[in-house]
């Protein structure tokens, strides 16, 4: 009997970070750079209103979330699209521009949707040479060809937590075809503050050939309620309409992400938790001759070269206090752990653990 067969997939899958370790009872999940301090309550609460409403779609456009996005960055609601995740906006940005052969330029530590992504819809990826763990603007250009219709770049960027500055960004943008789309992902934005550097938003949302990306996974803490948006011209925010599934943002997450927004003062205290604890862990690495990236996102991309005890040591060492980090094996980063900042116990015990390990 023959059966229905699916295409062979050939491209890398994205593994969590918690797949990579199950020993652990009640791990202290640090590999995700997800949200230290949880949601606002103003969002919890508006989920617990929410709750007898289950049984309706959902708005098919997020229009009332658009409307609040607007309001406070000061942008089009009609140029904003919602997605499950900017997840799922890069999904339907690679669907809807890439035809089999075409390419797309990622850096070589660039973060691993865009390539996965890009593979899907038959994108042959391109990975542009990072300097020092930097995106190089320089290598970009190089890796562009007549082929090229995609350019992603997430400013910081995850897993190496370096930046580019609002130059460097410019810079890019003029050196690209006009015909080339610039994505340009702001995830981690909130947590830079910095003279050099201005989010993807401020920089381009005048730009008819810029994809600016959103989220809701980390400073507002909704990781699991997969919320997130894109900006860029009316012409492609009305085409990607056209492909959107209906009803893809769920209540929970229109709702929830509506309040985080509009919480200031929630958002003030996850970035001081942020700036204080990423300041005295980078202190503490550097002590142990722990290389890793300036304080720019939730995150540390730690190196383990000048240290005795290599990458795949310390992590066994920290599973023992329950900690659990991200190994960098699928982004090829050799002999480095990511570290995601969490709550005020879980940053002691992991300086605690850090100590002992390298006493
Ligand atoms: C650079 C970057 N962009 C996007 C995301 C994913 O965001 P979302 O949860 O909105 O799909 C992540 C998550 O780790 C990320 O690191």
């Amino acid at each position: 009997m023959t059966l229905p067969k699916p295409r062979k997939i050939q491209f890398e899958r994205y593994t969590e970070g918690l797949s990579q370790f199950k020993k652990i009872n009640n791990p202290i999940k640090l590999s995700a750079n997800e949200s230290a301090l949880g949601p606002s309550p103003r969002a919890i609460e508006a989920l617990e209103r929410e709750k007898n409403k289950i049984f309706k779609y959902p708005e098919s456009d997020s229009s009332s979330l658009r409307d609040v996005i607007s309001k406070k960055f000061n942008i089009d609601s009609e140029r904003i699209i919602c997605g499950a995740g900017s997840d799922q906006i890069f999904d339907l940005i690679c669907q809807l521009f890439i035809e089999p052969g075409d390419e797309v330029v990622i850096t070589e530590y660039g973060f691993i949707m865009y390539r996965i992504y890009a593979s899907l819809y038959r994108a042959k990826v391109l990975l542009a040479k990072e300097k020092n763990f930097k995106a190089s603007i320089d290598e970009i250009i190089n890796k562009v060809t007549d082929k090229t219709k995609i350019v992603f770049i997430a400013n910081p960027n995850n897993p190496t937590g370096t930046y580019l500055s609002k130059n460097e960004m410019f810079n890019l943008r003029q050196r690209l075809r006009s015909d080339i789309l610039l994505v340009v992902d702001d995830a981690y934005f909130e947590f830079l503050d910095k003279d050099d550097f201005t989010s993807g938003l401020d920089l381009f949302k005048d730009e008819a050939n810029v994809l600016i990306t959103r989220t809701f996974s980390k400073i507002y803490g909704l990781a699991g309620l997969r919320l997130g948006w894109g900006y860029s011209s009316k012409e492609i925010i009305d085409t990607m309409y056209q492909i959107k599934p209906p009803f893809n943002v769920n209540r929970a997450a229109l709702c929830s992400g509506i309040e985080a927004l509009k919480d200031k003062e929630w958002i003030k205290k996850a970035i001081e938790h942020n700036t204080l604890w990423s300041k005295k862990i980078f202190s503490v690495l550097k002590e142990y001759k722990i290389q890793t990236n300036e304080p720019t996102a939730n995150f540390f991309l730690m190196n383990f070269n000048e240290t005795k005890i290599n990458s795949d040591e310390v992590f066994e060492k920290l599973v023992n206090d329950r900690l659990l980090l991200r190994k960098m094996k699928q982004y090829k980063v050799p002999n480095t752990l990511r570290l995601t900042i969490g709550d005020k116990e879980s940053n002691e015990l992991f300086v605690e653990s850090i100590r002992s390990i390298f006493k």
